[in-house]
């Protein structure tokens, strides 16, 4: 049996195609039914559908062979202990600094709030700037509007969320999509589906 680990909304959806190509489809919507593990159509394939952040956690203990994350969230879980063989090209975004429109330039020492503390953290001592991380879940657009942080370290996409809350992209940190991520072990002890898999991935993903 491979255990795959994806989160549920957008990547799933994107990677739902990804899967059919690979004769993967699960039995049941995660949209709809309250399973965490779904069947597919494939007998020796099941999918663990879990939150986002908590992808790299599940198949580095090898609760689950292969997961499907964000590279955002793998820099931030820190990946070293995974595999990481395939961009899947799927839920691209650009993690990027933000500030509230026509704020200053940011320098000198400067609030930053952020889920990403680890990559912000980074990206501030990178460029000299004294940073101090205000760790958020969610909602980062709100900070600056609040006085809680000068600028956010977050997603962008569209641009819309941004404008829609009068703050603008500032920095880009990098460009981002999913990964599909192996457990160490699981890539030794099940290579022969899991190197089928890889492969059926990268027929796909080279037709794009
Ligand atoms: P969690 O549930 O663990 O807090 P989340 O709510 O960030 O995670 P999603 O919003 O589904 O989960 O995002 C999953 C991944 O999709 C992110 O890690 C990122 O790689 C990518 N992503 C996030 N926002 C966007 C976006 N607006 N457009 C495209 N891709 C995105
Ligand atoms: C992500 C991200 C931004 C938004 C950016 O949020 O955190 O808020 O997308 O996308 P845009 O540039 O196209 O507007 P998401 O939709 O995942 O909401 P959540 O963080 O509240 O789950």
């Amino acid at each position: 049996m491979l255990t795959i680990a994806v989160s549920k909304g957008r990547i799933y959806e994107e990677a739902l195609p990804l899967l059919a190509e690979a004769g993967i489809v699960p039995t049941d919507d995660p949209k709809t039914c309250r399973k965490l593990i779904l069947n597919t159509t494939r007998p020796d394939v099941q999918l663990v559908i879990i939150r986002a952040t908590d992808v790299p956690t599940f198949v580095e203990y090898g609760a689950a062979d292969l997961g499907i994350a964000g590279k955002d969230v793998l820099i931030e879980h820190g990946a070293e202990s995974l595999y990481e063989p395939l961009d899947l090209g799927i839920a691209r975004c650009r993690l990027m600094t933000a500030t509230r429109k026509n704020a200053p330039p940011i320098t000198g020492r400067v609030r930053v709030a952020t889920k990403f503390v680890k990559i912000a953290q980074r990206y501030f001592a990178s460029l000299g700037i004294q940073a101090e991380i205000i760790k958020l879940y969610g909602s980062m657009e709100l900070a600056p509007l609040v006085g809680l942080a000068d600028c956010i370290v977050d997603l962008v996409d569209t641009g819309n969320t941004l404008k829609a809350n009068d703050m603008e992209p500032r920095d880009l940190i990098m460009n981002i999509s999913s990964r599909l991520v192996v457990n160490k072990a699981a890539m030794k002890m099940k290579n022969a589906p899991i190197a089928e898999l890889l492969a059926q991935f990268e027929r796909t993903l080279a037709q794009r």
